[in-house]
């Protein structure tokens, strides 16, 4: 495990599986990660997770432990225990190996309604039982066509992250997820630093998530405000997960 929140020189690289993924999947991860690093091989210069699907986190301790893989999970409940049918405590998370949870992914904020207020509550609860919230944010389409990009972004850097303490952010333009219509470098920085210049902590982690694959992680890597990537579909295979890895600047 190697994961190095504060030293922005070394990204953070996090597959986000999302509804897919199977045992036979992490197997798939381990053999080839073994074959690279070798059993209980470290990694250095980046840290490299998987937030994987709930039933899948526990299963992923005995298959993947000794790759050098950190594993997190996709959303939580903004509650820590009780009657909450459904949900998923951070605490269990954390008990079953996950370091971090994303939190607020614009999927989640379409399809399953979340807003703002709860995403920042679960952002809290999940650092209050030692995860490391990662909070999605980013623009429509019609957003950024109206030129309204940078004023949705920050009021949900606003309204979204923890008030204080130790969290990551994900930049995911909205129109790029899962289209392979990436932001271009440019948009993608300058988005990154109004994000950076928003924050109370200038030294904060920010990812930028959109169809980032090997063909264009290392030009968005290369910017000064980009501290590693979100990966849906590239994370889905070992090698083009790694091939990510292997571009980076
Ligand atoms: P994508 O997904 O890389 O497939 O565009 C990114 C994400 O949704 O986090």
């Amino acid at each position: 495990m190697h994961e190095n929140i504060t030293n922005r020189a070394e990204p953070w690289l996090i597959g986000n599986w999302k509804m897919n993924g199977s045992l036979e999947m992490l197997e798939s991860f381990e053999l080839v990660f073994r074959q690279r690093f070798g059993s209980g091989g470290s990694l250095k210069g980046a840290t490299l997770g998987l937030a994987l699907p709930d039933l899948l986190l526990y299963p992923s301790q005995g298959i993947i432990a000794n790759t050098p893989l950190t594993v997190g999970i996709q959303s939580c409940s903004k509650w820590v225990d009780g009657a909450h049918t459904g949900e998923t405590s951070p605490a269990m998370a954390g008990a079953l190996g996950a370091k971090f949870v994303l939190v607020g992914h614009s999927e989640r904020r379409v399809n399953q309604i979340e807003k703002d207020e709860e995403i920042k509550a679960k952002a809290e609860t999940a650092q209050t039982l030692g995860l490391i919230p990662i909070v999605c944010i980013g623009e429509t389409l019609a957003e950024r066509e109206s030129g309204l990009a940078q004023e949705v972004v920050l009021r949900q850097v606003n309204d979204s992250c923890p008030a204080s303490g130790t969290y990551i952010v994900a930049y995911e333009p909205v129109w790029a997820i899962g289209t392979g219509k990436v932001a271009t470098p440019q948009q993608a920085q300058e988005m990154h630093a109004a994000i950076r210049d928003k924050s109370k902590d200038s030294q904060i982690r920010i990812l930028y998530g959109g169809s980032m694959n090997s063909s264009n992680a290392r030009e968005l890597l290369s910017q000064p405000d980009i501290d590693g990537g979100l990966i849906g579909g590239a994370s889905l295979n070992p090698h083009d997960f790694l091939a990510i890895f292997d571009s980076r600047p």
